[in-house]
């Protein structure tokens, strides 16, 4: 049996869109002179303009898509988020939020009715995202939700020229960055590259024991957060580890994992376009490329101690009172957020923060900054 026959079979239409951006790979693999970097084989499958997974139509994120985010599973993760953005929006004395990466829009949409109902609204709610396609998705969303707050929603095509005051928030934005592939051969990092096998792709072979990967972005990405917040704070969520464990002797084959339709599996050189590929994030890397470049460490700690510090039970109840009905559905919620079997302790929040300086509500519970 072939590895692909254990995933669910492609439609005609979707291996015909994945067969054009293969041709495009080879293309560039042949004027590269036999291989790319795999850091540009992940960047061409998941951002090839008009082809790539997160530029082109098909649904992603959600039940009927090929894997599901935490604003997906309840809006109490959104709220509690909410709760966090209102602390850092009245400490600046108002301010804007940007959201990098806004999916379906529906954080955007729960994010913006807890902040009305704080009576702590921000100024504009920006959404920047790589995928084109997503923007109409995300109006549908917020008509459907918050019409009366859709005049605040702007989306951008590029970072604010002028820097912001308020809150910069990036759920599950940094795993969908392109990463550079390496394994360890005598000590030293061999960067693997991608080569023509057959009609897919395949690595060139190298001798060793040991791959992983790291964001060779990061540092240039952080950056661009710096240049975009004149003061306020750098929020992301997202599923990986400190250093250490990042690279730990045992985990030898890294951590790269691909989605498609709620399967996951090890091969992201097949479908290229079709499925989601992804590394987890090494938060001691973000946290040092963000200190490099003029940011403070607000905090660090698992996702479970961020919601549960930003009232999550709180918020719980409230929606309890107001729908009893859905106790069943709402405890469940808060198990896969909160559970560390499920997102609560392999997702982790960093707060960076520029030109204010306070105590963040999030890390009161549990801050973990020691570990990274
Ligand atoms: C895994 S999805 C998460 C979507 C959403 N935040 C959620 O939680 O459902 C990652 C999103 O981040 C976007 N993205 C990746 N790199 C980005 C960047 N540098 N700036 C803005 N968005 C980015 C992708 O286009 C994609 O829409």
């Amino acid at each position: 049996m072939r590895f692909t026959d254990t995933l669910p079979t492609p439609s005609a239409e979707a291996l015909a869109h994945s067969a054009q951006l293969a041709e495009r790979i080879r293309i560039a693999i042949i004027a590269n002179g036999g291989s790319i970097p795999f850091r540009e084989f992940m960047r061409m499958a998941l951002y090839e303009p008009g082809l790539g997974y997160y530029v082109a139509g098909s649904r992603k994120i959600g039940k009927d898509g090929d894997f599901i985010t935490a604003p997906e599973i309840s809006p109490l993760f959104s709220q509690c988020l909410a709760n966090q953005c209102a602390q850092v929006l009245t400490e600046l004395g108002g301010g804007d939020v940007l959201e990098l990466g806004a999916g379906s829009g529906i954080m955007a949409a729960d994010m913006l009715a807890r902040l009305e109902a704080l009576h702590c609204l921000p100024e504009r709610y920006l959404i920047l995202d790589l995928s084109p396609e997503l923007r109409d998705r995300q109006r549908q969303t917020l008509q459907r939700h918050v019409p009366h707050l859709l005049a605040r929603v702007e989306w951008l095509e590029r970072l604010p020229e002028t820097p912001l005051r308020g809150v910069i928030v990036g759920n599950e934005v940094l795993d969908a960055m392109p990463v550079e592939l390496f394994t360890l051969v005598d000590g030293d990092r061999v960067i693997r590259q991608v080569e023509i096998q057959g009609d897919g792709f395949d690595l060139v072979p190298v001798e060793g024991h040991y791959t992983s990967e790291f964001n060779p972005n990061l540092p240039g990405w952080m950056r661009s957060m710096a240049d975009s917040l004149a003061a306020g704070v750098l929020l992301l969520i997202d599923y990986g580890y400190e250093q250490a464990d990042y690279y730990r002797p045992d985990r030898t084959q890294g951590t790269l994992i691909c989605h498609y339709q709620h399967r996951v599996h090890d091969n992201p050189l097949i479908y290229p376009g079709l499925q989601d590929i992804t590394a987890s994030v090494d938060f001691t890397a973000v946290a040092h490329a963000g200190l490099d470049v003029g940011f403070t460490l607000g905090g660090y700690t698992t996702q479970a101690a961020f919601l549960a510090s930003n009232a999550l039970e709180t918020l719980f109840i409230d929606a309890l009172q107001t729908n009893p009905a859905d106790q069943y559905k709402l405890a469940q919620q808060i198990r896969t957020l909160s559970l560390p079997s499920e997102m609560g302790e392999r997702f982790k929040v960093i707060g960076l923060n520029k030109g204010v300086a306070f105590t963040w509500q999030g890390f009161a519970l549990a801050s973990q900054q020691h570990r990274l």
